[in-house]
């Protein structure tokens, strides 16, 4: 199994703070199955803003620690970024921060806040410059709570959806586990992953009856699929084929979502 989101990395952000803890992540997730991690330590302005060969350096040095205690995992370099308007400086700058160098970039929006139009004129911006979109655990977002058909209407720019494992074990509230079984039923997850941010009881100790969970929403193949094989795609930068909504069936002009990305870009820009 392939952990597609996790703060495993030592001292990047509010993950791990040690290579020991990493290392006993590792092994912890090794001993429930898993032979691959998305490292996502979070990005955004202000609060945890790292160098991309810090986080090479440290993807190294935990393969080095996993290889020297014979643990059967590999870790690959990834993160978590937070959507605002930073984002255009790093897109500029060619800076984005993609998983495993592919173009798949997994994001997360601030759980309690409406999706602002501007979020939207960055999807279409950054889909249109070739980047797969994976939004991170949109069952823990209120405003899909509040209106889940929202999600529905984001196929739109071709999003994927990652959800949380614990999300199942309702390790976030009720709002966000039903949220998250009902996302199953409609088969619009595309990845999974634990979002651990330590060893031991929470969101890593819930691992093993969520798994169970997901067992009896999505059945062998799907647990195959969310697990292996769409994660293993992403890794290897191949496109995912799910099902989207176009733009023109909802009625929405493209062009015009690009003019007004433009508009904020060049009034960041003065
Ligand atoms: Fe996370």
């Amino acid at each position: 199994m392939i952990d597609f989101h996790c703060h495993i990395l030592p001292d990047m952000d509010d993950g791990s703070p040690s290579m020991d803890e990493s290392l006993e992540m590792a092994r912890q997730l090794a001993l429930m199955g898993f032979s691959a991690i998305l490292a996502t330590p979070h990005l955004m302005e202000d609060y945890f803003v790292w160098q991309e060969d810090i986080l090479e350096e440290k993807v190294e040095q935990l393969n080095a620690a996993c290889r020297q205690a014979e643990l059967p995992v590999t870790v690959y370099p990834g993160a978590e970024l937070l959507l605002s308007p930073w984002v255009l400086d790093l897109l500029s700058a060619g800076k984005l921060p993609t998983l495993n160098k592919s173009s798949y970039l997994l994001f997360e929006i601030p759980l309690t806040q409406p999706l602002t139009e501007f979020c939207e004129e960055l999807f279409f911006r950054l889909r249109t410059q070739g980047y797969e979109l994976v939004l991170a655990h949109p069952e823990r977002c209120l405003t899909f709570q509040e209106e889940p058909r929202k999600l529905l209407d984001l196929r739109k720019y071709e999003l994927l959806y990652q959800l949380n494992l614990s999300s199942l074990t309702g390790h976030f509230g009720e709002n966000s586990r039903k949220l998250a079984i009902d996302l199953l039923k409609q088969n619009l997850i595309t990845f999974i992953g634990s979002d651990a941010h330590h060893s031991g009881e929470g969101r890593m100790g819930d691992i093993p009856s969520a798994l169970e969970i997901l067992r009896r929403y999505a059945g062998k193949d799907g647990m195959d699929l969310l697990l292996e094989k769409n994660p293993l795609k992403a890794l290897n930068n191949e496109r995912i084929n799910v099902e989207f909504i176009s733009p023109e069936k909802d009625g929405e002009k493209p062009g015009h979502k690009v003019s007004l990305l433009d508009k904020i870009f060049k009034r960041r820009r003065r």
